[in-house]
């Protein structure tokens, strides 16, 4: 058993409003078991994932022992219930986690992310009690890992216009099509996928399955070249005539665009949290090689131009964090937390991408050249601003949240 799940990490709920003097105050304290958490994952982190990273990102190997050991953390289902096999936790320490994770290795962060909000999060919304008891618990536990399936290759930000179809037969459904960019594509056991059943009724005629892997017609494509999160694996997926049960359904025919806007929404706080641990290991990269770089006689972090790019990074990622925690209190408190979390992502990929730049600046030369590490930052930042929603899907999302409003 783990740290935080000895200390009842279930009930913990930061940030919190306190009671003082009879006073309520507003208060951005992590909660005891938060911060056990937030302790215990930097240093796996440091110790399990920190070391290899540049050459995983090079030879683009998937980081299964890591991956392995998150599952029996916890973290791969940190907050599906404890019923489930899940740790039970909050959003905010899902956040705290995949933070931590990121700032050591991206390429695991997304992995942690997917299953946790696109997978594990999907079944405890939307699966039925015979799919959580056959799928949740393997896939919390990290017996299993899955994958999210939506986009196609005519349709990312324009994620309704599907061809991929399921057509009913039976007892099965019949999927034929493909999809791209499926984050776990290859290592994944199991996909929540979302294809066409009525082709005539846009978005309302998509439906949203559980597919496991080594179905008859189901094949994987190959590991896509990616510029950044190399380790993480990235594919294609093709269906031909795949038989899927009925029983795999998840929800209704018709709900699927839904429950992938739904979880998607909560995906977006574990994508931002990805983007502030790369901002952060930009930060604390250029900070160390700031104190200790000496040009023109003193270290370069005496210089003001040096100095105001230090400050600007450290403001930015503050600010995208509290952004993303803010989001994450608003899921747990039940409230309405879409537009927050668009808030989050855009706030912290751009962030990210910014200060992952300033970080290969501070380091002249030796930020372009691989081994120093930092230019894994720049590449690995830059997917942040495009899945899970482009950053202009994000402004689209929070503008249109406004308009409502207005
Ligand atoms: N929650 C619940 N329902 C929602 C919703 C949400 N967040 N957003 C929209 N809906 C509902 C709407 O209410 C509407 O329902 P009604 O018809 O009953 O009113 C329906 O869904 C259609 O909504 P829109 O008309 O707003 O849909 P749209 O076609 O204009 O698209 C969009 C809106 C925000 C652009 C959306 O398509 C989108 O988010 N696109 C980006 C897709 C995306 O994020 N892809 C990521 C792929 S997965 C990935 O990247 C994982 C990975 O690898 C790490």
């Amino acid at each position: 058993m783990e740290p935080w799940q000895s200390h009842g990490m279930l009930g913990g709920r930061s940030p919190r409003v306190a009671h003082d003097d009879g006073k309520e105050k507003m208060n951005f304290e992590l909660t005891d078991t938060q911060k056990i958490l937030q302790q215990t994952v930097r240093e796996f982190a440091a110790a399990e994932l920190a070391p290899g990273a540049i050459e995983r990102d090079e030879t683009k190997t998937w980081p299964a022992e890591a991956v392995k050991l998150l599952g029996q953390m916890g973290i791969l289902g940190i907050m599906t219930p404890q019923e489930w096999g899940g740790a039970g936790m909050d959003t905010v320490s899902y956040a705290i986690a995949v933070e931590e994770i990121a700032k050591a290795d991206a390429s695991t962060a997304v992995v942690v992310s997917v299953n946790n909000s696109l997978v594990c999060g999907l079944l405890d919304k939307f699966g039925s009690q015979a799919q959580k008891e056959q799928y949740l618990e393997p896939l919390a536990t990290g017996v299993k890992l899955g994958a999210f399936s939506l986009s196609e290759p005519h349709a990312g930000s324009d994620a309704s216009n599907l061809k991929c179809r399921a057509r009913r037969d039976g007892d099965l459904y019949r999927i034929t099509g493909i999809k791209n960019w499926v984050s776990n594509g290859k290592h994944s056991d199991v996909v929540m996928l979302m294809a066409v059943t009525d082709p005539d009724a846009g978005h309302s005629g998509i439906s949203c399955f559980i597919v496991d892997k080594g179905l008859d017609g189901f094949t994987v494509g190959k590991l896509e070249d990616k510029l950044g999160i190399r380790a993480s694996d990235t594919t294609e997926l093709y269906f031909d005539e795949v038989p899927v049960p009925v029983a795999n359904r998840v929800g209704a025919e018709g709900d699927g665009f839904k429950i992938a806007m739904t979880v998607l929404d909560g995906g977006r706080i574990g994508i931002a949290a990805q983007a502030v641990g790369i901002a952060q290991a930009a930060l604390d990269r250029s900070v160390q090689y700031a104190a200790q770089r000496q040009q023109f006689g003193k270290p370069i972090g005496d210089f003001q131009a040096i100095q105001f790019k230090l400050a600007d990074m450290a403001t930015d990622t503050q600010a995208a964090r509290l952004l993303n925690w803010h989001a994450a209190c608003l899921k747990d408190a039940g409230k309405i937390y879409g537009p927050a979390a668009a808030m989050a992502k855009l706030k912290a990929s751009e962030t990210a991408m910014a200060a992952a730049t300033q970080c290969v600046q501070i380091h002249g030369g030796y930020g372009y050249m691989r081994e120093t590490g930092v230019e894994r930052l720049m590449r690995d930042a830059k997917i942040t601003q495009i899945y899970e929603g482009t950053s202009e899907v994000q402004r689209v999302v929070i503008a249109r949240s406004l308009m409502q409003k207005g």
